[in-house]
């Protein structure tokens, strides 16, 4: 189907002077090429696109290099020769040539056997309707929509949908499965009931898929506005269970003696859905869908209660093998979402009780320069629908937040490393490197963050020589 009133909407976006010139060597050479994919499809929608993808019925990499010599500037255009792609960058943007393909898939890998197509057969071979639209370069229809597939509709309709049969969309490609969810938790788009059917159906296939690219499409779910769209549909469908095991165990309430837990699967997204509205931190918000990953391995029932003993160390250690095996980073970023899930539950249980400075010191000491993002998650973690519990929680968390400013500024325990090091510690005491040494340095942090004695080194170069005279064994 193609809109000529499309046009006008374009205008803006068409004006750009690389389309001109593309434009000009087409009507010199008698060939036609297209705008295509996801740059059309954000354009609609009124999305920044850092991308311009080209179709041409031709050689995309013979018209990048014409176009390129034609821009003023010296513009450098890579070839990719393998993919018969082209590309380079004008003022920030990046511009894709490709000629037009047809594709055809073998069933154990995702390595396309390609042959050179129409317009018709490329967009034929792509994921989403959506994602399908082309507008022409071609001086006679310049800025026209060419969209076989109704993708406009979809768009307007906020529908997910193969341009083809779902089962061959995605048997060619079971990324696509993964990506048809992403979209629908990017653009808050439903998926249409064939396409959902067919991924449950085909949602095996995802394992001929690198973990590399799924966890490329987990990024972008926890990164879309509301990322609960993204785990619920990859729940729905299947995939979760494949490609995220330890998140999909969550899910699920059991009673005994009609005593019920909730359900922690819808919890945890929920509480990524509150973080999402404070944050763009993609770190913090993958901490929050782990907050809770050790709930099933600690579940007990005792004393006709649901309890979820230390599940906080149990996810946090968890974490390195999860990471691994998913490919997320084993570096710092690990290390803060443990630091995250092993401290998740200390702001809740200091809002629960009379707060001492001690313990403000305490946590101030332990999350660092995380504690910010601790009071985040904490905050974010709070999902009981009963109105007055959220309000008590906040206002808890209020309190504590206050302490935590008025303690740092006066202790600046923040990144404070106690008075006496070990080194110090040794020779004052005559010690080898040996337990005691770390015995006495951890009882001088103790006796300062709880308050016992001032944060000097005086204070605790005589509470340490005290210390030992007391507790040390001497031969
Ligand atoms: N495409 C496809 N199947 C895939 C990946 C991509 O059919 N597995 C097609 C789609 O037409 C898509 C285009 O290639 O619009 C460009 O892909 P890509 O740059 O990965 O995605 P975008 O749609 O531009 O979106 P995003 O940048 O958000 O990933």
């Amino acid at each position: 189907m193609k809109h000529k009133s499309e046009v006008d909407k374009f205008e803006f976006a068409l004006d750009n002077p690389v389309f001109k010139v593309i434009s000009d060597i087409l009507d010199k050479n008698k060939k036609e090429a297209y705008l295509i994919g996801g740059f059309v499809r954000d354009l609609i929608l009124k999305r920044n696109s850092k991308d311009v993808d080209i179709v041409i019925v031709g050689s995309g990499m013979e018209l990048a290099k014409q176009t390129a010599r034609q821009l003023k500037g010296n513009i450098k255009v890579s070839f990719f020769k393998n993919f018969g792609t082209a590309m380079f960058n004008y003022k920030g943007i990046e511009y894709e040539f490709v000629g037009a393909r047809k594709e055809s898939y073998s069933r154990e890998s995702r390595n396309p056997v390609v042959e050179n197509g129409s317009l018709q057969d490329d967009q034929n071979r792509r994921d989403l309707t959506i994602n399908a639209l082309g507008i022409s370069l071609k001086k006679e229809n310049y800025g026209e929509l060419i969209d076989p597939f109704n993708g406009l509709d979809d768009i307007k309709n906020k529908v997910i949908c193969t341009p083809l049969e779902p089962d061959i969309t995605f048997s060619d490609d079971p990324l696509r499965m993964m990506r048809a969810v992403r979209f629908a938790s990017q653009l808050n788009f439903n998926i249409d009931k064939k396409t959902f059917d067919s991924i449950k159906k085909n949602k095996s296939r995802i394992k001929i898929i690198t973990k590399e690219r799924i966890i490329e499409e987990l990024h972008k779910i926890v990164k879309s506005p509301k990322p609960s769209i993204g785990f619920k549909l990859l729940y729905d469908v299947g995939l979760l269970e494949l490609i995220f095991p330890e998140l999909y165990k969550l899910h699920g309430v059991e009673i005994r003696n009609g005593v019920s837990h909730k359900d922690n699967f819808l919890h945890t997204i929920l509480v990524v859905d509150n973080i999402a509205k404070n944050t763009d931190n993609i770190w913090l918000r993958w901490a929050a869908v782990f907050h809770d990953i050790g709930k099933p391995r600690s579940k007990k029932f005792v004393n006709n209660i649901w309890t979820f003993h230390a599940h906080d160390a149990i996810g946090k250690n968890m974490l390195p093998s999860i990471f691994r095996k998913m490919k997320l980073p084993l570096n710092d970023k690990l290390k803060y979402i443990q630091k995250l899930v092993a401290l998740h539950l200390r702001p809740i249980h200091l809002s629960d009780s009379d707060i001492t400075d001690s313990a403000i010191r305490r946590l101030l000491f332990d999350a660092g320069n995380e504690v910010d993002d601790l009071m985040t998650l904490c905050e974010a973690d709070i999902t009981s629908s009963k109105e007055y519990k959220v309000k008590k929680f906040f206002k808890n968390f209020a309190i504590v937040r206050q302490k935590l400013k008025d303690v740092e500024e006066r202790d600046a325990i923040r990144n404070w490393q106690p008075p006496i090091e070990g080194l110090e510690i040794m020779k004052t005491l005559n010690l080898p490197p040996s337990k005691d040494v770390g015995i006495v340095k951890d009882a001088i942090k103790d006796a300062i963050l709880d308050g016992e004695i001032e944060n000097s080194y005086q204070a605790a170069h005589k509470f340490m020589l005290n210390y030992a005279s007391k507790h040390l064994n001497k031969e």
